[in-house]
């Protein structure tokens, strides 16, 4: 498979920048290739402009006959390439950081991920085989799940921005979390990950 991995976390050297190299090497040994969006190397402007927005959700009706951005067609072009689509970022304050929520509003637009009946899109639709969603945290996975955030967090990822209907065929979501006691175990689960991706 060939995999589009989109980072989100400013630093490489982060225990979120150990489990992406981890990742990484995974995949490489399982025979897959992939390619890293770093959303902070990039800068990706997370803020949708008024012109995307009036693309979306215009008061005369949306418009997807209007141009996306290039960042936002350079981001299309990726994932075009790719069978599988990959999230690797901390959790902040119980969700990803704000690039990432950005990298959603912007990217996943109309006649892309989502259409209306009875409209003629001008591009093709995103088609993913395998999606995945890596998420570090300072708390435990156990902790996250009795405080119902890891099943609120699922369901947001799962259940809406990689759900079926967007073009994603299986997505699924791992809660890599404990901080330091956990460092080791978690690294080897994220390269066992990429190697059977
Ligand atoms: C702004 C901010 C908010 C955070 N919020 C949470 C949180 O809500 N829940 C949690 O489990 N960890 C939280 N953390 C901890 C990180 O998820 C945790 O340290 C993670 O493993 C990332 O480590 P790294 O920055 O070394 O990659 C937060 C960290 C930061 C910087």
């Amino acid at each position: 498979m060939h995999v589009y991995i989109v980072f989100a976390h400013p630093s490489r050297r982060s225990f979120t920048g150990d489990v992406l190299a981890e990742f990484c090497l995974g995949l490489r040994d399982g025979g897959h290739s992939y390619e890293i969006g770093d959303l902070f190397e990039m800068d990706f402007r997370a803020d949708m402009s008024l012109d995307e927005y009036n693309r979306e959700m215009n008061v005369y009706g949306n418009r997807p006959d209007l141009p996306v951005p290039p960042d936002v067609q350079a981001e299309h072009a990726k994932i075009e390439k790719a069978d599988g689509l990959v999230f690797i970022f901390p959790n902040w304050w119980s969700d990803g950081p704000a690039k990432l929520k950005g990298w959603f509003d912007r990217v996943c637009v109309c006649g892309y991920t989502y259409v209306y009946e009875d409209e003629e899109y001008p591009m093709s639709g995103l088609e993913i085989d395998r999606a995945l969603v890596l998420c570090t945290a300072g708390n435990t996975r156990e902790h996250l799940e009795e405080t119902g955030i890891a099943e609120s967090m699922q369901r947001i990822y799962l259940n809406d921005r990689l759900r079926p209907e967007i073009g994603v065929t299986q997505a699924d979501m791992v809660v890599l979390g404990g901080g330091e006691s956990m460092r080791q175990k978690n690294l080897a689960q994220a390269y066992q990950l990429g190697k059977e991706f």
